[in-house]
This record gives C-alpha cells, structure tokens and sequence, in this order.
C-alpha cells in the first residue's frame, strides 16, 4: 500500500480492521477477501477528500497485479459526501442496482478529544478532515451511514467507531431507527468495542464477525 500526506498513518489498532475489511485499504482487502471465498464483487468506495481518492485510484493500480484480473472492473472510487444522504444514494443507485453491505469507517473523534487525547503524530501529521467531524460529540456521520444504508435496501451496515462509549451510542441509535433487524458490537483485539454491525433478517450470521464471511460461503 501506498501511503502518504492526506491520509490516516496506518497504526497497530486499526490494523485488525483493516485486515478484515480492507486508503483504499478497505475496498481492495474486501474484494480480495471475497475474491479468495470464491464470492464476485462490485465494491464502490467514496470519499470527500480529492487526496484520498487519488491515492486510493493509485493504490488499486499499484496492486493490480497482486490481485486478480478483474479487481480494476470491480472497484470504483467516486467523490461523494457521506452527510448528503439524498444526493448520495442518488449516485451510487445510478452505479448499482442495490447494495448489500455498507461498510464506512468515517471520521469520529470529537474535537475535545482531538485536542487532549491524540498524540502529537496524529495532531501534526494527519488530515483533520479524516478524524474529526465538524460537529459535537463525534457521532454525526452513523445516522447518514444507516439512513443511507436503509434506503440503499442493504442487508448490512458496518462502521467502525473510537471505542465502548462511541460503539453504544451508535447501537441505541440503529436500534431506533427501525431499519435492522439486530445491532451488534464487535470488538477488536485488545476486547475494545470499535466497530457496529446492523443486519436485516438472514444475515443474522454477520453477528459473529468479520471472519464469518468466509465460511457463509462454505456453508451454502
Ligand atoms: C477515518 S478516515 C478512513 C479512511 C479510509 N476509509 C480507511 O479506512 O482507510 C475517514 C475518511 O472519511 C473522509 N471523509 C470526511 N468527511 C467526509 C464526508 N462528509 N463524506 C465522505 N467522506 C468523508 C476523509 O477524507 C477520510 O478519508
């Protein structure tokens, strides 16, 4: 992977999410998750920030040949704000015909936390864009990514979120909306709450975690 200025520094905690799921990162690991569970995929990814887009377009070059032969048809960075539900589900529906999986891991850490609790690496060499909402508490993109993921019909929505507090706030709020059949937290490796997973019924598998994608397949 390419990495550089613009973009999150890839870090041993987020390591175990972007193993599972995939700058860029997340669309070309999930395909190739996929891809090797014998599973076709049409994976769009969007982002606001024109650096981001550009480094993920240049690392969906750079292993091309890592993967397989059909990953370039198969993916598709687009520009999109994420807060613009209506305009957003607009343009991925003139894309796709539906969408199963939502997966976003989007900006989350408040501004008070920015200032007292990120260390000086994240606070003078990563995108504020990329880590802090304009707003509150952090929480402001998981209603956009849930409305959105419930108008796109997906079956369902994964984010991930800064920890325990962060993850139960998000829970509560896709219980409410109605749209799920069950919210749930997993948690990564050092048993801390970082990422939400709603599902529609049938897809109550995906409860397990990121793993489980691969024997779904095996059991059918
Ligand atoms: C925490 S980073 C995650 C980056 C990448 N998805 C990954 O997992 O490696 C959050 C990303 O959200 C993007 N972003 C910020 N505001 C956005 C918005 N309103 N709509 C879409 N993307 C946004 C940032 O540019 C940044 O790339």
């Amino acid at each position: 992977m390419i990495c550089e200025r613009g973009v999150l520094i890839p870090r041993p905690e987020t390591e175990q999410f972007t193993s599972h799921l995939g700058t860029g990162c997340i669309p070309l690991l999930l395909h190739n998750l996929l891809s090797t569970a014998g599973m076709s995929s049409r994976i769009l990814g969007i982002d606001i920030s024109l650096e981001a887009l550009r480094l993920s377009k240049r690392n969906l070059e750079h292993n091309k040949n890592a993967l397989l032969a059909n990953v370039r048809e198969d993916i598709e960075f687009f520009h999109g704000d994420v807060l613009a539900v209506d305009s957003l589900v607009k343009a991925i529906g003139e894309k796709l015909q539906g969408v199963e999986v939502v997966i976003s891991n989007p900006p989350y850490i408040s501004g008070k936390s920015f200032n007292i609790s990120t260390g000086r690496s994240v606070r003078n060499y990563e995108p504020k864009l990329a880590l802090v909402p304009k707003d509150g508490n952090g929480d402001i993109f998981y209603p956009a990514i849930g409305r959105a993921a419930e108008r796109l019909g997906s079956q369902a929505v994964v984010a991930e979120v800064g920890g325990w507090e962060q993850a139960n706030r998000v829970k509560q709020e896709w219980e409410g909306s109605g749209a799920w059949e069950g919210v749930d937290i997993w948690k990564d490796f050092a048993g801390i709450g970082r990422t939400v997973v709603g599902w529609r019924c049938g897809w109550e598998w995906i409860r397990d975690g990121p793993d489980v994608v691969s024997y779904r397949d095996w059991e059918e």
